[in-house]
């Protein structure tokens, strides 16, 4: 299905996978590992135009040592830890609007990629108009999940994919 909606005005774009119950995490980790997916998340926001992306202390601090920051991307951590120590090269924010406000100085193209609390609160920014959900057609034993996407329409998806005994597909929501 041909789809133009990230040609939309910039904003904040949020970039996650997640189960039936829109399960995301399970003790502080990904619950599955899919190949593909993670080459689509690299793909979304490494080939883009000048990219930040966005994530919360717990979703750093669950990425390996020896891939973070994320290459190619500007990356911006939000902690409330006034002490809190990243690598030079990273941003670090202390509230939602300041690791906005440092993303718009860094980049052109914004993506919230985690964990829950910060989905949460990406979506309940005006800012965020386009949502890049891969759906998992399975049910996980989760403790972390995705607030639900209130006002947003399902405007493209893809054919499922295969992998690990389980099957997924990207799809992508807007709200106007
Ligand atoms: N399926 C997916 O696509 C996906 C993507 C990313 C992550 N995940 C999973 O999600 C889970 C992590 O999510 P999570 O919700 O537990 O943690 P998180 O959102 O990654 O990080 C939460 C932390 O962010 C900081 N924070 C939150 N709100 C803040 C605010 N308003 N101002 C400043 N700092 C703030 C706090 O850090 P301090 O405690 O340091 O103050 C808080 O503990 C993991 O299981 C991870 O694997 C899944």
């Amino acid at each position: 299905m041909a789809d133009k909606t990230t040609d939309m005005i910039p904003g904040l774009e949020l970039v996650v996978a997640a189960d039936k119950n829109m399960g995301i995490g399970r003790e502080g980790d990904l619950p599955w590992r899919f190949k593909k997916d993670m080459a689509f998340f690299r793909e979304t926001t490494q080939d883009a135009a000048n990219p930040v992306v966005i994530m919360g202390r717990k979703t750093w601090e669950s990425i390996p040592h020896r891939f973070r920051p994320l290459k190619g991307r500007y990356n911006v951590v939000l902690t409330r830890q006034s002490d809190y120590q990243v690598p030079p090269n990273v941003g670090l924010a202390h509230s939602f609007d300041d690791a906005v406000a440092l993303a718009k100085t860094m980049g052109d193209r914004y993506f919230i990629i985690g964990g829950g609390h910060i989905y949460g609160l990406a979506l309940a920014s005006p800012d965020t108009h386009i949502v890049h959900l891969t759906e998992v057609d399975a049910e996980f034993s989760c403790d972390t999940f995705l607030p639900a996407l209130d006002g947003f329409q399902r405007v493209w998806w893809d054919e499922w994919i295969e992998e690990g005994g389980h099957r997924f597909r990207f799809t992508r929501w807007v709200r106007p």
